[in-house]
């Protein structure tokens, strides 16, 4: 009834003076957690015993009955899903092979966005969504990875989204938005068929929209791989669902099966659009606020990488200023409130505690990120403290859990790589292509966050206007 439920467990905790809490929801005692010390007892000493994930009926659907390596508990499948996902599908060398269609993504959208300024009224300069262009490039990104495709349909020529493609980006949306979202039924089990919340009925028409789009492709792309229905059987993978679908195992035997496949697919997607576009949205919105910041951020950019070029992968390194951007964002606007939930496999004691088997830990991304006995001043976006250690490379991951942006242990991200260079690049482009500025009549950025959600409560729309030669805008 108290919804959205983070928040009030979250005061609860306030309330209460703790940082770790247990509350029955139904049979199942939930763990929230807000310090990074019983964070890391859970996710680094005792690992072994919280590596599952429960069971619940949004994670079910989506992943086509926990076929998919996030969704999965502990077990057989799960190590061998994450096994290939891992090594085969997002290990180094995958990554750099498909870092030219990572290229031609980002160079979309600066195309996209310089075309809206062109096309205002005095074809210089124009309020754009930043929302959208980050949501949409995040979906190019793994559609042109995954399908080898930026569009499902004929698209659009100015580099913007088609209708398919925003109903894609939705209904992924929609989807993570009941993700592990305290439905009534994953705590009480009899009472799923009234569908109390809703969550089951909104979680199955975005399954719909999304496959509606996936399955053809993927069964498509399956016969030609395994019966050469077009006469000739695929050897070469081009993308990422050639490598699922080709993957073998020792007898030289297809590794996955059909349904793993499109689970597999759909993870993918769900996995690599919210966290890059969120973080990006957050970081320019608190930049434009702090002008100071934008301009050190732009600065470096122009330093690093000149006005000569477009920023590329291989520039992050040099690029300080702008990772602890992007951590500043992980940080302080994390893009769900808690953890991917832990379930515990056997009883034990953490902090002091009995934690029965059964147990469903979730670290709070907020109570961390925002723990002021971990940061100073910590609703303050303020870059410069990743910078404290002058001369050491900025890494986005954080394995002490001061906050939450890969997590750790055996069930930490295994995207990390991918999300990071996406998440930099977005970031990275959007600054270097453009100068920005609060749009007219407005003197600041509402940073007002959402309440039933952590995402701002209206989207970013800014003014932007190209700063760079024109010839360096891809025209195709
Ligand atoms: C900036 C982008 C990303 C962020 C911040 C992020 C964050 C996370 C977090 C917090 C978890 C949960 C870890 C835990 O349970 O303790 C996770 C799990 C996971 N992530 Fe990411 N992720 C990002 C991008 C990606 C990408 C691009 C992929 C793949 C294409 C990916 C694939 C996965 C998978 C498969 C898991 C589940 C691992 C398991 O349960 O064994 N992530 N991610």
């Amino acid at each position: 009834m108290n919804k959205p439920a983070f928040r009030w467990i979250l005061r609860l905790m306030k309330e209460m003076n703790t940082e770790i809490a247990c509350i029955k929801l139904g049979n199942v005692h939930v763990i929230p957690v807000t310090s990074p010390e019983i964070g890391c007892e859970f996710l680094k000493k005792q690992d072994a015993i919280f590596a599952s994930r429960p069971l619940t009926m949004a994670s079910e659907h989506l992943s086509r009955g926990y076929l998919s390596v996030a969704t999965a508990p502990w077990g057989d499948r799960w190590k061998r899903m994450r096994r290939v996902m891992a090594y085969e599908v997002l290990g180094p060398a995958r990554l750099k092979w498909l870092v030219n269609k990572r290229v031609e993504e980002a160079d979309n959208l600066v195309r996209y966005l310089y075309n809206q300024c062109r096309s205002s009224r005095d074809g210089d300069g124009a309020v754009v969504n930043v929302r959208v262009a980050a949501r949409q490039y995040s979906g190019n990104v793994i559609r042109k990875m995954m399908f080898n495709q930026r569009y499902f349909g004929i698209g659009r020529n100015d580099g913007g989204p088609g209708v398919e493609e925003q109903e894609h980006v939705e209904g992924i949306f929609t989807e993570l938005s009941v993700l592990y979202a305290f439905c009534v039924s994953d705590y009480m089990p009899g009472l799923r068929w009234l569908d109390l919340d809703g969550h089951e009925k909104i979680v199955k028409k975005a399954i719909k929209v999304v496959n509606k789009y996936h399955e053809p492709i993927i069964d498509e792309r399956i016969k030609k791989w395994r019966s050469g229905a077009d006469g000739r059987v695929r050897k070469e993978p081009e993308d990422l669902l050639d490598i699922l679908i080709s993957v073998q195992d020792t007898d030289g035997k297809p590794l996955l099966t059909p349904e793993e496949i499109k689970a597999e697919a759909a993870e993918l997607m769900f996995t690599t659009v919210d966290n890059p576009s969120n973080a990006v949205e957050w970081a320019m919105a608190e930049m434009l606020n702090q002008p100071e910041v934008l301009k050190k951020a732009v600065e470096e950019l122009d330093s690093v990488v000149g006005r000569e070029r477009l920023v590329q992968e291989s520039d992050f390194h040099r690029l300080n200023y702008i990772k602890a951007c992007v951590r500043e964002a992980f940080r302080l606007h994390p893009v769900a409130p808690f953890n991917v939930p832990h379930m515990s496999t056997a009883d034990s004691t953490v902090a002091g505690y009995f934690i029965p088997k059964g147990s469903h830990v979730i670290l709070s991304r907020i109570g961390l990120g925002r723990n002021p006995k971990v940061w100073d001043d910590p609703l303050r976006f303020n870059p410069e403290r990743h910078l404290m250690d002058g001369s050491a490379e900025v890494d986005l991951g954080e394995r002490d859990l001061r906050f939450i942006s890969f997590s750790t242990g055996r069930r930490g991200c295994i995207g990390a790589p991918l999300g990071s260079a996406m998440t930099v690049m977005l970031l990275a482009r959007l600054l270097q292509g453009f100068t920005w500025s609060v749009p007219e009549g407005e003197s600041m950025i509402d940073l007002t966050e959402s309440t039933h959600d952590l995402f701002l409560a209206k989207p970013l729309c800014a003014n932007a206007s190209p700063r760079m030669p024109s010839h360096l805008y891809p025209k195709i």
